[in-house]
């Protein structure tokens, strides 16, 4: 196994193994089993370990980050199951295994999405008890940005400019702006959320900010990218739906070759981005390359 897949496998199967821990308990069954298929049905953890690394870099440990990170894939995880619906993509598989509505009904598949939205506010709202070191008022400041990143500012803003802008042809300024929310707000909240809980510098948060801004439209690029050359068994999503879809994507507008080279330059500017005194870089470097190289 080379560094990046060590790295991302140690981080991950870490996550993976603390997350049951922080489900609710003595809820319905049925609304306990929707919820854990689909956080369990795995998911390369990206914004986890996105949170992890930033910690890490700033010499703190990632335990810190846990909860935190266990509401952002919480709100990630919901946001997929209810981008999976018929209503929106209508997909039938999702993270190699069928899609929540495809197992669980519409119904609860709207449910358990319903539940990891509210549960992960519920986490951060109680950080201070996993942590006396943290105040109540960064407890808030995490609530209110998570708000603002997951929301009609953010990631729901984005999957409805996404939704009204099928079988449109978009200028760019506007595609960059849905894959700025829909995606890219997740993923900067993801690092400033390492930085905030680690105690980050003003010049150090800058440093993140456009590290993941970069890092996250660079991310849906891959991911529109996939979506056509893709290989259905690795990624364990449908490709070449987006195209069925009438989906505005980057390939569609700027041809796969200029893509892809976009892409690579923004991976490039986000390393350039984090080369301050005080960031230990090497596994933000890694990140940052594995999402050109990924292929799930
Ligand atoms: C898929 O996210 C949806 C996007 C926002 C691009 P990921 O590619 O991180 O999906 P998982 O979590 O690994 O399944
Ligand atoms: C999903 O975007 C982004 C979300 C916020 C859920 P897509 O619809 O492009 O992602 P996939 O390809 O289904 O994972
Ligand atoms: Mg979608
Ligand atoms: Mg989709």
């Amino acid at each position: 196994m080379n560094p990046l897949q060590e790295y991302l496998e140690e981080q991950a199967s870490w996550f993976t193994e603390q997350l049951p821990r922080f489900l609710p308990r003595d809820i319905p069954e049925r609304l306990l089993q929707s919820m854990d298929y689909s956080l369990r049905a795995g998911g390369k953890r990206f914004r986890p370990i996105l949170l992890f690394s930033v910690l890490e870099s700033i010499g703190k440990s990632r335990e810190l980050g846990l909860e935190t990170a266990v509401a952002i894939e919480m709100i990630h995880t919901y946001s997929l199951i209810h981008d999976d619906l018929p209503g929106m993509d209508n997909d039938d598989y999702r993270r190699g295994k069928l899609t929540n509505h495809k197992v669980f009904g519409e119904g609860m598949a709207i449910l358990a999405g319903d539940a990891l939205l509210t549960w992960a506010f519920y986490l951060l709202s109680v950080l201070p008890d996993f942590h006396p070191e943290l105040s109540h008022a960064t407890s808030l400041l995490l609530i209110r940005k998570l708000a603002e990143a997951a929301g009609p500012t953010g990631m729901v803003g984005g999957q409805a400019l996404d939704l009204e802008a099928e079988n449109k042809q978009l200028p760019l300024s506007e595609l960059e702006k849905i894959h700025t929310h829909k995606t890219g707000d997740m993923i900067h909240f993801s690092a400033m959320a390492g930085a905030i809980l680690g105690g980050a510098t003003t010049k150090q948060k800058e440093a993140f900010s456009t590290y993941a801004r970069k890092l996250g439209l660079a991310f849906q690029i891959q991911d529109d990218i996939l979506n056509i050359i893709g290989d259905e068994q690795k990624l364990g999503k449908r490709v070449g739906s987006d195209a069925q879809l009438g989906k505005s994507t980057y390939p569609a507008l700027l041809g796969m070759e200029e893509s892809i080279a976009y892409m690579n330059r923004l991976v490039d500017e986000a390393k350039k981005a984090i080369q301050i005194d005080g960031i230990e870089r090497e596994h933000l470097h890694l990140l940052a390359d594995y999402i050109v190289h990924r292929d799930k």
